[in-house]
């Protein structure tokens, strides 16, 4: 593979021009594989980063080769005026695909000012299409809400888009293949992901699409709290505030293990998958 100048590479050769970007750690849902279902409120050992703090790491990690962000959580449009972040990001010249993975209970109000505002298109978590069934895995969820938020995405425009279904073994599950149907009658596309956990490194590829795939990572992920991780399944981790924005990032791609392995000290609920 050549490599191209203006480009991150990491020390296997894969180029690293992908990132996550979690702007917030809490949720208005509780699903049993993600969260207690008390919800403790975290004690954040930091202050949550600023929209100006967000952009300025932004601008830096494009300038190196970032070209591909996707915001995050917990839940993205629970973060207050994430509408004006995602307006900032989208004036980054440089990323040429901005994205969103949302639970979508609040999408239907946030569909057309996101699309207004700049962003290309969205994954919706959507893990049984059964009222009752969601209603016991989201603990607070109302499906009718996801559906309504579904429609208003695609209304506004924002294409195209995607459905995450976390599934326990196998695509046959009851619940997943209520979903596909679903999807096949919308005409949607959907990811199933097997259920992880990170503290045992019990991983897997996705099906369908490219996550979990060590060989062809090409991510960074940024948490709320400004640590930069090079691996969702390894606690390697680089603080912006510490380190300085292209410091981090320098050092996150640098250390970017081969594959991951098992991770004790972060968790799905503040890293967004
Ligand atoms: N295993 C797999 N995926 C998870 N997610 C959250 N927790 C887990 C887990 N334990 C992912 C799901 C969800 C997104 C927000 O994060 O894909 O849709
Ligand atoms: Fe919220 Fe997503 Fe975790 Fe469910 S999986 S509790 S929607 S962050």
């Amino acid at each position: 593979m050549s490599k191209e100048a203006g480009c991150l590479y990491d020390g296997y050769s894969r180029r690293i021009h992908y990132l996550r970007l979690s702007v917030i750690d809490r949720c208005n849902l509780r699903c049993r594989y993600c969260r207690p279902e008390d919800g403790v409120e975290l004690c954040r050992a930091k202050p949550i980063l600023t929209f100006e703090e967000i952009l300025e790491f932004v601008r830096v990690a494009v300038r190196l080769g970032i070209d591909r962000v996707r915001v995050t959580g917990g839940e993205p449009l629970f973060r207050k005026d994430v509408v004006k972040l995602v307006a900032m990001l989208a004036g980054v010249a440089g990323i040429r695909d901005l994205a969103m993975t949302t639970n979508g209970t609040l999408l239907s109000r946030f569909a057309r000012p996101l699309k207004d505002a700049g962003l290309h298109r969205i994954n919706v978590s959507l893990d049984s299409v059964d009222p009752e069934r969601y209603q016991e895995i989201t603990r607070l969820g109302r499906v009718e809400d996801v559906l309504a938020g579904i429609a208003a995405a695609r209304e506004a425009g924002l294409s195209p888009v995607k459905l995450n279904c976390v599934i326990r073994q196998s695509p046959d599950e009851p619940d997943a293949v209520g979903v596909a149907a679903y999807a096949r009658q919308e005409g949607l596309e959907v990811r199933f992901i097997r259920e992880m956990d990170l503290a045992t490194g019990r991983f897997w590829q996705v099906v369908g699409g490219d996550g979990g795939h060590c060989a062809a990572c090409s991510r960074l992920r940024l948490t709320c709290q400004g640590e930069l991780f090079p691996c969702l399944f390894s606690d390697l981790k680089y603080d912006i505030r510490e380190l300085g924005n292209e410091e981090a990032i320098r050092r996150a791609v640098a250390g970017k293990p081969e594959s991951g392995r098992t991770a004790r000290n972060h968790s799905f609920d503040s890293m967004g998958g």
